[in-house]
């Protein structure tokens, strides 16, 4: 079965363009031609959610420079890439807290995400400004101030950014590192993990078509004995 909902920490274009002697954006840069590439392979082999991890609240340790030209690109990206995923029938949706970008840029993401809002084939969520931590406090504020005073597993998930969508089958990190870097902590309760060397830009879809066939092998028991397949 290919996994409905596939998350994906897009981690190692810094090492990329090092090995290369190149600055770190021209890492970034390669790592936007792997998302166009990597969202266009996802909606063919019919993944239903693809999330993609772009800029942590703890990425703002960086270097200005960094910051600046991440941004850069991201606002690049969607701004040539949205009549080609609204012709394709892509949903766009930010996870994160967008407040901190300067007014213009936000006003210009929302946008897209409202153009392609009715959208039902393919859903592209981008992490920007994210962490799983403030996406759960901002959850519990909003909770506190509807008082809800009882929630439930299904209240809590309604707070979330992710809300209405299933949680992540897959959840894959490129560049070797083995941590969860403060993403989507609740939603990958149950996700199976998938681990790759390769460096962000250099992730093809051979690459996404290997980690799914490792996640087609393995036995999902959601803390049972026995495995849905
Ligand atoms: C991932 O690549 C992109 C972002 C975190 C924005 P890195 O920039 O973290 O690359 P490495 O980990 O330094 O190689
Ligand atoms: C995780 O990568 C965040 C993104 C991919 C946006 P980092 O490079 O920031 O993670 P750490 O610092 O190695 O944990
Ligand atoms: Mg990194």
């Amino acid at each position: 079965m290919i996994p409905g909902h596939v998350a994906i920490i897009m981690d190692g274009n810094g090492r990329w363009a090092k090995k290369k002697s190149l600055p770190r954006v021209f890492g970034h840069r390669q790592g936007v031609r792997t998302i166009k590439e990597i969202v266009k392979a996802a909606n063919g082999l019919g993944i239903k959610v693809l999330t993609l991890y772009a800029f942590s609240t703890e990425n703002w340790k960086r270097p200005r420079s960094e910051i600046k030209s991440l941004f850069f690109l991201i606002r690049q990206f969607i701004r040539k890439e949205l009549g080609e995923l609204n012709d394709l029938g892509i949903r766009l949706r930010i996870l994160g807290d967008l407040s901190k970008f300067p007014e213009n840029v936000e006003t210009e993401i929302r946008n897209a995400c409202m153009i392609t809002s009715q959208n039902t084939k393919f859903e592209l969520n981008i992490a920007l400004n994210y962490g799983a931590r403030q996406e759960l406090i901002r959850a519990f504020e909003i909770m506190s101030k509807q008082g809800i005073k009882k929630p439930t597993e299904e209240i809590v998930s309604s707070f979330l950014y992710t809300c209405g969508q299933s949680d992540p089958d897959l959840l894959i990190r490129t560049s070797g590192e083995l941590r969860v870097s403060n993403f989507l902590l609740w939603q990958i309760a149950y996700s199976e993990i998938y681990v790759t060397n390769k460096l962000w830009p250099d992730f093809t879809w051979n690459d996404l078509r290997a980690a799914i066939t490792a996640f087609q092998k393995r036995r999902r028991r959601f803390g049972g004995l026995y495995s849905k397949r």
